[in-house]
């Protein structure tokens, strides 16, 4: 059984307690619902694993609630004075905030690989958990391995339920796409998945250019290399609206922003009174918000394909396109 707690004081208290004991307990962010368990206990490690169908050599984000606990997980010894300078800026600017940073592990931490990933949410119910506590809590997003990432406890029932202890409900997500993972003990700060900081943004706090790491993604944050993102329907092409015709005629479950969602209709004419068309908003931080929601209501068609309009290409939809391309790419894009 999953214990629904609420985000009061009282479920704050259970979900520590129940943290404490190594259970695991989906906790909101401000980022997407993570699942959360005693980073320093291998028990509560191996019951996160297990959960989401997780493959083992895919490492978990360290989460902390502040700044001076998170460089606490670093070898800071192994940073240059320009990389710590960096690192203290992006950390006055971005925490508690969606930015994870990648460097050498400190030596008190037991884990195979050479480098943690860390974070400072920033969601007041995840903060006051941490508070209550005194250990780091790893969360992966809280859904099931290959499935959308979740953005609201009901989100995270769907492919947990009963593989959990209890999910914290703190409303939905405010940002609703994953942070942004950073290396930042390489010659350059380089993005290993882009998420809802974006390269301006980085590149605005610390004055010089952040590189956009695509080779470095696979080897570097194995999460990459994975089938994520994919809601339970037959088929998920990826198409600019220009090519969309046969699928706006046909029964496809259409995702598209307004603006596109009005140009088809314009163009093609009224959809099939059967077809499901989902319409997020025009810009990227409403489209992001309402995107995994988008992709579990595609669910509710689960005979349909469904048909993913691409935004425009540009800086600020980079993390965006990465998610519907990663989410078409475990179906086939077209
Ligand atoms: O917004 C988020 O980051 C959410 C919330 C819950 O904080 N968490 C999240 O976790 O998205 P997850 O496990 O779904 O994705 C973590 C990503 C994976 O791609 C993983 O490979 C990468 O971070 N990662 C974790 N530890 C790493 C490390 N030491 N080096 C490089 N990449 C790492
Ligand atoms: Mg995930």
């Amino acid at each position: 059984m999953t214990k629904i707690l609420k985000s009061d004081e009282n479920g704050r208290l259970e979900a520590a307690e129940i943290l404490c004991r190594d259970g695991i307990v989906a906790l909101p962010t401000e980022t997407v619902y993570g699942l959360a368990g005693n980073a320093n206990s291998v028990a509560a490690l191996n019951k996160i694993y297990q959960a989401k169908g997780r493959p083992a050599d895919n490492p978990l984000i360290w989460h902390v609630g502040d700044a001076e606990k998170a460089f606490d997980l670093f070898d800071l010894n192994s940073l240059n004075g320009c990389q710590k300078k960096r690192a203290e800026l992006l950390a006055k600017h971005c925490w508690p905030g969606p930015l994870t940073m990648v460097a050498k592990k400190a030596l008190h931490i037991k884990s195979s690989l050479p480098s943690v990933a860390v974070r400072v949410p920033k969601d007041s119910t995840t903060l006051a958990i941490l508070a209550h506590i005194n250990f780091p809590l790893a969360m992966p997003s809280a859904n099931l391995s290959t499935r959308p990432s979740p953005t609201s406890a009901l989100h995270v029932l769907k492919t947990l339920s009963g593989r959990i202890d209890a999910v914290v409900d703190g409303g939905v997500c405010e940002g609703g796409l994953e942070s942004t993972v950073l290396l930042i003990d390489d010659e350059k700060l380089t993005i290993l998945r882009p998420g809802l900081l974006s390269k301006q943004m980085l590149e605005d706090i610390v004055d010089e250019e952040v590189k956009q790491g695509k080779n470095a993604q696979k080897t570097l944050s194995p999460g990459q290399a994975y089938l994520h993102y994919s809601p339970h329907v037959p088929a998920i092409a990826l198409m600019s609206p220009e090519v969309a015709q046969n699928a706006w005629n046909d029964e496809h479950t259409i995702i598209a922003r307004k603006s596109d969602e009005a140009w088809l209709r314009r163009k093609f004419g009224m959809r099939h009174a059967q077809a499901l068309t989902l319409i997020l908003p025009d810009e990227p931080e409403g489209f992001a918000m309402k995107l995994y929601n988008a992709l579990y209501e595609a669910e509710s068609r689960p005979k349909n394909q469904l048909a993913l309009i691409a935004p425009p290409t540009g800086e600020e939809w980079v993390a965006v396109l990465d998610r519907l391309a990663r989410s078409a790419g475990a179906k086939g894009v077209c």
